[in-house]
């Protein structure tokens, strides 16, 4: 396949479309950890990792395949398999990428990424661009990196001290390790939200208002227009108007999920990171959040990592799969789950592995 992508704003042309190519070359850089930094407070990680299943559904689009009990993708792909026993014993692969990104704009270019917890490699020289205004999902097996990876885009890992990694993640066009960089900034520029809710154990009012509160904002009104605001626009306010001094804690599961959107959007980002917000909710919960991510897009620019393969089919424009810690593919979601070009990614959305 050939193809174009734009990086750092200049084009660049491809013999067969990996964008691991055409990323400079250059000597990787290694940013080790350096200090302990303030963390917004819809940042802190409240998930142990590697705690995700494996959602087997049917895709709309893809072709008709029966699902089964998920096996090694190996072992049931004898087009793709030599290429995953090839990255299971760790030898170099290159990205599917497919050529429309060359249409985008990226506010984020992940450049030849690598991260280690201490001896353990989980993420291996992944390059890609998140397209702006855009929802991209992050889709793939459990434990092969989703959240490790999003977490880097706004500096989450620094938290782990044994954390390494290699190369860079831009944020418009500036480097997220950049040492000149305010870390607590980056994190209002990319807000963040778990698949678990949490809200703090406070009012609805004074959850919303926090990333005000840390800067210093004390302005009553201004706390209660960007408190409606953001409730607004996380699609809560009707809901909680009226009880906003109400403690958090009592709203809904659906509801305490909102309300970490409408906290995240408060502090004004330009990224939104969802690490699986609806898999701890009822199907009415998650389609209002649905609902709200298609209705955030273009204003703000998704990332979001999900298990269910109907969801990222049905709110994203784009779906990167990750595998052991490669990327493996990433295009438009359409593409991806009608016509991937890779036999692993056709194996992967119609649930033959996992
Ligand atoms: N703090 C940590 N220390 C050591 N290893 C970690 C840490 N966090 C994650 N890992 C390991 O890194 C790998 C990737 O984990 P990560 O949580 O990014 O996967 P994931 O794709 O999000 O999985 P899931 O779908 O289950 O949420 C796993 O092998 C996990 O055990
Ligand atoms: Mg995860």
């Amino acid at each position: 396949m050939k193809g174009r992508v734009l990086m750092n704003g200049e084009e660049k042309r491809t013999a067969n479309g990996p964008l691991t190519r055409l990323i400079a070359d250059g000597p990787a850089v290694t940013h080790r950890k350096r200090r302990r930094e303030t963390l917004m407070p819809d940042q802190w990680p409240d998930e142990s990792p590697g705690t995700g299943k494996l959602i087997q559904t049917e895709t709309e689009t893809a072709s008709p395949v029966a699902l089964g009990t998920p096996v090694p993708l190996a072992k049931v792909l004898s087009a793709g398999a030599s290429r995953l026993d090839a990255i299971a014993r760790g030898e170099p692969f290159e990205s599917e990428i497919h050529a429309e990104f060359a249409q985008e704009t990226p506010i984020l270019e992940i450049d030849h990424f690598s991260l280690s917890y201490g001896p353990k490699q989980v993420l291996f020289n992944i390059s890609m661009i998140i397209p702006r205004g855009k929802v991209t999902a992050i889709i793939g097996p459990s434990g092969c990196g989703k959240s490790t990876l999003i977490r880097c885009i706004n500096r989450m890992n620094d938290l782990i001290e044994s954390v390494r990694i290699e190369g860079d993640i831009r944020l418009d066009g500036t480097s997220v390790f950049d040492p000149a960089v305010d870390v607590t900034e980056i994190r209002k520029r990319a807000g963040m939200v778990f698949q678990k809710p949490n809200p703090f154990p406070m009012s609805i009012f004074e959850n919303v208002v926090y990333p005000l509160r840390i800067q210093g904002v004390r302005d009553r009104r201004v706390l209660a227009e960007v408190c409606e605001r953001s409730l607004r626009a996380a699609a809560l306010w009707d809901e909680v108007k009226d009880n906003l001094h109400q403690n958090a804690m009592q709203l809904s599961g659906g509801q305490q999920q909102r309300l970490c959107i409408a906290r995240a959007l408060a502090g004004d980002p330009e990224v939104l990171l969802l690490d699986e917000p609806c898999s701890a909710l009822d199907p009415i919960a998650t389609n209002k959040i649905e609902d709200l991510i298609r209705e955030l897009a273009g204003t703000y620019t998704i990332v979001i990592v999900t298990h269910n393969m109907q969801q990222a089919a049905r709110i994203s424009d784009f779906t990167a799969l990750l595998y052991l810690g490669r990327l493996i593919e990433y295009g438009p979601t359409r593409r991806i789950f009608s016509a991937p070009h890779l036999p692993e990614t056709e194996a992967y959305v119609t649930g033959r592995f996992g």
